[in-house]
């Protein structure tokens, strides 16, 4: 059949498009009829395979993996800004604007006809305009795609049943409305005949004066219960009103940092906040400054406990906006690694690629940055122009810092930056196991601790993005490495290669195939680099600080908790801790950020009777009691993610069981 002048897009009619299906051109032919009609043009979202109904099944669990999906998409569109705006604390509607290329008729048929089966990576995509027109893995602005299955938008269903596609092309007259609605199947219900219907779409178009313009707006209608009460922290909120009701089982305290919470039965316009929120940032500060802050709340709360969970600091919606810039092609905080230089005060080696290889030391010039000196990719500039995120007017920027945080022992005064690339040579392995090509850069990042917790590990990322959160097994290394794990972030940038071992959520890895193995064991090879490396520094470092630490330690008590440290960390290379007692909590809160084990002494029971001469013999014998006994429990690892304030009620506990006067309490 012949479609109307207007289209001009594409080429449906030629001979070599097997890829259209049934009903595709039939039903591009109705939207452009539709512009004069007025007539919308419907169709059943149908699909053959299972695909649809994998979707159903809800293979992705947060709400953030469908934002994920559709900040993707806008990538892999050319945009250069995505804005998503939610009613957060309510989230009964959310929507997601890119300044992209938007889709035509053809591209929006095509989106309803193939689910499951993307124009990307394909030679498709050269003809229906996703792909460079010589490479089906680049976008037209040359960016590497990440989509490539064809699923991604569908992931919205686990938001919503019911969502809009407002899109337009650059230079066309009008706006294409596409109303969704998605059926979902129960496992028993699935047809006999393999034919799934899963849903309606209503598209009409709209003329639009703004010929130049061009993107997509989803907007995402009546977000399911479900995914509401996860975006709305419910869990936490019943918890603590539970709490009346109950006593004796404390719950955990909700989250410092929150969007406040509108109870269930107030959820209509104007209701009153049950608690109200506590952001980070001030409403008049500028979408950078509102991240900064959020990236603040985080690292702020080492005042509390050494490494901050975000689990315990902040609620889902603003965990969401951290996983999102985790998981997103967007800028970092302060600066891609790469761009580290020789003022950042960052020792720089390189990682060997050979079995027994060590990691090289590398010198960089006053102005030279890491990725000038070894040539590096991964994050170098974006050939569209940048690629922005904005939710509800914070930027998403990565949430990784490169900045030393002071250690206990004090034998490391800067960070240590391992980089490396690898290309292996797959000529070897049989074509049909080899998968392609694989290409990536990586690089490994130690600092005294990694705040948060949740940055310990290491994070693969294909072509920019990531579905995963960092993975704090390192790939299942399986050598025993008491602290030095915990203190390495990395990350792995894959060029080319890998997305074929990525399982159908996009969350995982089939942890069997060869390009997983290989990266795997690259990055426990270079694992073992790090740690060679950072242990001779150490040992360096250590043989002068124990001279001094041992003419330090004045009494008997002091030497015996310091023995049982070492004793109980046997396998470790570190100094015992400095550990003190000050006499205000401010004093301790400032010790600690410069690593000391700080005590306050008003939260233990040290205080003389009388202003004697022996009361005072007295605490300071007390305070030794006190000092000793966090060496020995640090030694045994238990004050290890122990809040501060737990920390003093256990020690304080011990010194009580020994004074008769202190076990008042
Ligand atoms: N924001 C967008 N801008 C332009 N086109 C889009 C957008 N979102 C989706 N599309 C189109 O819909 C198709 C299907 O998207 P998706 O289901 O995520 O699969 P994939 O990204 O793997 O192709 C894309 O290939 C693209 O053509
Ligand atoms: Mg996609």
């Amino acid at each position: 059949m012949i479609i109307g002048g207007g289209m001009a897009e594409g080429n449906l009619e030629a001979p070599e498009r097997p890829d259209i299906v049934p009903g595709e051109r039939e039903f591009i032919a109705k939207i452009v009829e539709g512009r004069t009609s007025g007539i919308p043009a419907v169709s059943k979202l149908r699909t053959d395979d299972r695909v649809l109904a994998r979707i159903t099944d809800g293979i992705y669990r947060q709400p953030s993996s469908a934002l994920r999906e559709l900040i993707s998409n806008a990538y892999d569109a050319d945009a250069t800004e995505v804005v998503i705006e939610t009613d957060a604390p309510r989230f009964r509607e959310i929507r997601i604007r890119d300044n992209g290329r938007g889709m035509d008729a053809e591209a929006l048929a095509r989106l309803i006809h193939h689910i499951g089966g993307s124009s990307k990576r394909t030679s498709i995509g050269a003809i229906v305009g996703t792909t460079d027109d010589s490479n089906p893995n680049l976008s037209r602005k040359g960016r590497k795609l990440i989509g490539k299955i064809g699923i991604g938008l569908f992931s919205v269903n686990q938001l919503t049943s019911h969502f809009q596609i407002i899109t337009k092309v650059e230079g066309a007259e009008h706006r294409l409305f596409a109303d969704v609605v998605l059926k979902t199947y129960n496992e028993e219900e699935l047809p006999a005949d393999g034919k799934f219907d899963s849903g309606s779409v209503h598209v009409i178009s709209v003329a639009a004066e703004d010929k130049d313009s061009h993107g997509t707006e989803i907007i995402l209608k009546a977000v399911r219960p479900r995914a509401q009460n996860i975006l709305r922290s419910l869990d936490v909120w019943q918890r603590q009103s539970e709490k009346n009701g109950s006593p004796g089982d404390e719950p955990e305290p909700p989250p410092p940092w929150h969007s406040g919470y509108i109870a269930a039965d107030a959820q209509n316009e104007g209701a009153p906040f049950t608690v109200a929120p506590n952001l980070p940032w001030q409403p008049h500060d500028d979408p950078l400054t509102r991240f900064q802050a959020l990236f603040k709340a985080v690292s702020d709360q080492t005042e509390f406990t050494e490494r901050p969970e975000l689990g315990r600091t902040l609620d889902t919606y603003l965990s969401m906006l951290w996983t999102l810039s985790l998981a997103s092609p967007v800028p970092y905080l302060e600066k891609h690694p790469f761009d580290l230089g020789a003022n950042d005060g960052v020792m720089v080696f390189q990682l060997s690629n050979t079995g027994r290889g060590r990691a090289a030391p590398v010198e960089l010039a006053p102005d030279q940055t890491v990725r000038e000196k070894l040539g590096l990719k991964a994050g170098a500039d974006d050939p569209a122009g940048g690629f922005r995120v904005f939710v509800d007017q914070v930027e998403l920027h990565r949430p990784i810092s490169f900045t030393f945080w002071p250690g206990r022992t004090k034998s490391f005064t800067r960070t240590m930056l391992f980089v490396g690339s690898y290309r292996p040579n797959l000529e070897k392995v049989h074509p049909d196991l080899r998968g392609g090509d694989l290409t990536f850069e990586s690089y490994l990042f130690w600092n005294n601790r990694i705040v948060p917790k949740e940055n310990n590990g290491v994070l693969v990322r294909i072509n920019g993005a990531s579905n995963a959160i960092f993975d704090d097994t390192f790939m299942r290394y399986q050598v025993s490495e008491q602290t030095r794990l915990r203190q390495i972030t990395s990350e792995v940038f894959v060029s080319q290669g890998l997305d074929a071992a990525l399982n159908i959520d996009r969350e995982s890895f089939n942890f069997a195939h060869p390009h997983y193995q290989i990266v795997s064991n690259w990055v426990h090879r270079s694992l073992r680099q790090l740690a060679n490396t950072h242990k001779g520094l150490g040992d360096e470092i250590r043989e002068e600080l124990k001279k001094i630490q041992s003419a330090e330690r004045a009494t008997k008590l002091d030497r015996f908790a310091a023995s049982m440290w070492e004793k109980a960390r046997h396998q470790s290379d570190d100094l015992p801790p400095v550990v003190s007692v000050f006499k205000t909590s401010l004093e301790a809160a400032t010790a600690r950020r410069d690593g000391v084990i700080a005590l306050d002494r008003n939260q233990l029971p040290l205080a003389p009777v009388s202003n004697s001469k022996a009361a005072r013999e007295e605490t300071a014998h007390r305070e030794q009691v006190a000092k000793a006994v966090a060496t020995v429990l640090d030694g045994f690892g238990l004050l290890t993610d122990m809040p501060y304030a737990r920390q003093h009620e256990l020690i304080a506990a011990l010194i009580a069981v020994f004074y008769e006067d202190a076990q008042d309490a």
